[in-house]
C-alpha cells in the first residue's frame, strides 16, 4: 500500500461523529488502515522460544504419529485425531466423543493455523500450544491419560523410543519426571500442529485488489465492496477479527447462550493458569523468564482490575478457513455461517441466557439481506489453499 489517503477522510470522520454514516465514502483513512492489515501472503507462525522443538522437522514427524495414536489414551480408543480430523481438524458435531463415550464440554476448534494463536482453548486456559496438549491427554472425559500410560506407550514402541531419545537425549523409560515427559510429548505435538497451515485465501487477493481500486477511486464497483464495508463498518467485525489472523487474540463476552459448567469462560481459568506448572513461565518452559512471564502478569492484573471483562469471555477465533469448521462458537450452537451472521445481527442471545455483561460492540446491527449475504460470501472467501 502506498501513502495514498482519500481526501474525504477528515470530512468522513466528522460525518461519522454526526451520525451520517450512510453518507460517508468507504473506506475512511482509519478503515483503510484496518483493511490494509487484513491480507497476507504465507508467513510462518511466529517462533516459540518456550518450545525448543517448535520448528524441528523430526519432532513434527513424531508429533504426527502421536497425534494419530489412540494408544496414548487410557481407554486405548481415543487419539487427538478422534476429535480433530478431516481437512479442518475438527468434528462436524457441536461436541466430540472421548473415552467412555463422554462428550466434550465445548466445540473442538479447527487446528488449521493454530500455530498463529497466542492463547489456547476457548477460555484461554493454556498460554502455549505445547502445554495445551497436556489438557486433553489428562482430561478424564477426553483421553483420560497420564504420564504412566504415555511412557508405557512410548517405551513399548521401538520407533517411538528411538525418535524420542534422539530428540530429548534420554529414553522415555529413563525420563524420571512425569511432567517432563508430558511436556516433551506436548512439544512434539505442537511441532506437528504448527505445520497445519492454510494462509493464502481468495479473501487476501480480494483485499489486495480492493485496495488498488481504492487508489483508483473505483472501489464501489469492486465485487468485494459490500462485504468488506459491512465487515469493517456496519458489522464492526474488524474490531475483534483484525489483522492477518483475523483475531485480536483477546477475549470477549458476546452474549452467547451457555448453560454449561464452563460458562464463566476466562473468569474461571485465570488463577489456575497463573499457578499451572506447565505455563510458559514455569519449569517446563524453555524460556521461563521471557516475554511470557510478563504476558501472564498482565493477564492477572487485567482480571483483577476489570473482572467484568473476563466474566463470560471467550477468545476471538481466527476467521481463516472458517467455512470448513461448522458448527460455530464455543458451544457449537450456530450451525452455519448464516446463523452466525444472524446471531450478530440480533445483537447476540437474550440477556439472562449467559453470565456477565455483553461487550458494548455487540448490538443489533439492522443488516439488509444483501449485507448479510455479502458477509457470508466474505467469510467463505477466507478458506486458504491447502499445501
Ligand atoms: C474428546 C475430544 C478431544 C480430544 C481427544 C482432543 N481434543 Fe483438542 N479440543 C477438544 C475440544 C472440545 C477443545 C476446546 C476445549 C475448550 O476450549 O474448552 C479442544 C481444543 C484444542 C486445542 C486448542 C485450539 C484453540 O484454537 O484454542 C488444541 C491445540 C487441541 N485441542 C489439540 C489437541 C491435541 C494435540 C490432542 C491430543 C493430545 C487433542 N486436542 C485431543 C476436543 C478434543
Ligand atoms: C467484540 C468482539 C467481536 C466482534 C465485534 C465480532 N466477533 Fe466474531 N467472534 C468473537 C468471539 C469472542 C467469538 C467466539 C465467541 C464464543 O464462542 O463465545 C467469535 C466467533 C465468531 C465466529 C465463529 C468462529 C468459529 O470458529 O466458531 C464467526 C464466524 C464470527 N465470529 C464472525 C464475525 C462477524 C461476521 C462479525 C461481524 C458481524 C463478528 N464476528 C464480530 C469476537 C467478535
Amino acid at each position: 500500500m502506498t501513502g495514498f489517503r482519500p481526501r474525504t477522510a477528515v470530512l468522513a470522520l466528522a460525518l461519522l461523529g454526526a451520525g451520517c454514516e450512510s453518507e460517508v465514502p468507504f473506506p475512511t483513512e482509519d478503515e483503510l488502515d484496518q483493511l490494509s492489515a487484513l491480507h497476507t501472503q504465507s508467513v510462518k507462525p511466529e517462533a516459540d522460544p518456550t518450545n525448543k522443538w517448535a520448528d524441528n522437522a523430526d519432532a513434527a514427524v513424531l508429533g504426527q504419529r502421536l497425534f494419530e495414536d489412540p494408544g496414548l489414551s487410557r481407554c486405548g480408543t481415543v487419539s487427538c485425531k478422534s476429535c480433530h480430523a478431516g481437512e479442518s481438524y475438527t468434528v462436524e458435531t457441536a461436541t466430540a466423543e472421548g473415552c467412555g463415550g463422554h462428550q466434550s464440554e465445548r466445540n473442538p476448534p479447527s487446528l488449521l493455523n493454530v500455530g498463529y494463536s497466542r492463547w489456547f482453548m476457548w477460555d484461554g486456559r493454556a498460554d502455549r500450544l505445547w502445554s495445551q496438549a497436556v489438557l486433553p491427554l489428562t482430561n478424564p472425559i477426553e483421553m483420560d491419560s497420564d504420564a504412566t500410560v504415555v511412557r508405557a506407550r512410548l517405551a513399548g514402541e521401538p520407533t517411538y523410543t528411538a525418535a524420542y531419545t534422539q530428540l530429548f537425549g534420554k529414553a522415555p523409560a529413563d525420563e524420571s519426571d512425569p511432567n517432563r515427559l508430558m511436556a516433551n510429548v506436548g512439544k512434539v505435538l505442537a511441532a506437528y500442529q504448527r505445520t497445519l497451515n492454510r494462509t493464502d485465501a481468495p479473501f487476501d487477493a480480494d483485499v489486495r485488489r480492493f485496495l488498488q481500486a481504492v487508489e483508483a477511486g473505483t472501489q464501489e464497483k469492486d465485487p468485494a465492496y459490500l462485504g468488506l464495508k459491512t465487515f469493517v463498518r456496519k458489522g464492526q467485525c474488524v474490531v475483534c477479527h483484525k489483522g492477518r489472523s483475523l483475531s485480536d487474540d483477546k477475549f470477549h463476552n458476546l452474549g452467547l447462550k451457555d448453560t454449561g459448567a464452563g460458562r464463566r469462560g476466562q473468569a474461571d481459568v485465570v488463577d489456575a493458569l497463573m499457578s499451572w506448572q506447565f505455563n510458559a513461565a514455569g519449569p517446563y518452559s524453555d524460556a521461563p523468564s521471557g516475554i511470557d512471564a510478563a504476558r501472564l502478569s498482565t493477564l492477572k492484573a487485567q482480571a483483577q482490575t476489570k473482572p467484568t471483562e473476563v466474566e463470560g469471555a471467550f477468545r476471538t477465533p481466527t476467521l481463516r478457513n472458517v467455512a470448513l469448521s461448522a458448527p460455530y462458537m464455543h458451544t457449537g450452537a450456530e450451525k452455519t455461517l448464516e446463523d452466525v451472521v444472524d446471531f450478530y445481527n440480533e445483537g447476540g442471545d437474550p440477556d439472562g441466557t449467559f453470565p456477565g455483561v455483553r461487550t458494548e460492540t455487540i448490538v443489533k446491527l439492522d443488516l439488509s439481506s444483501e449485507e448479510k449475504q455479502a458477509l457470508v460470501t466474505l467469510l467463505k472467501s477466507m478458506t486458504g489453499v491447502a499445501k
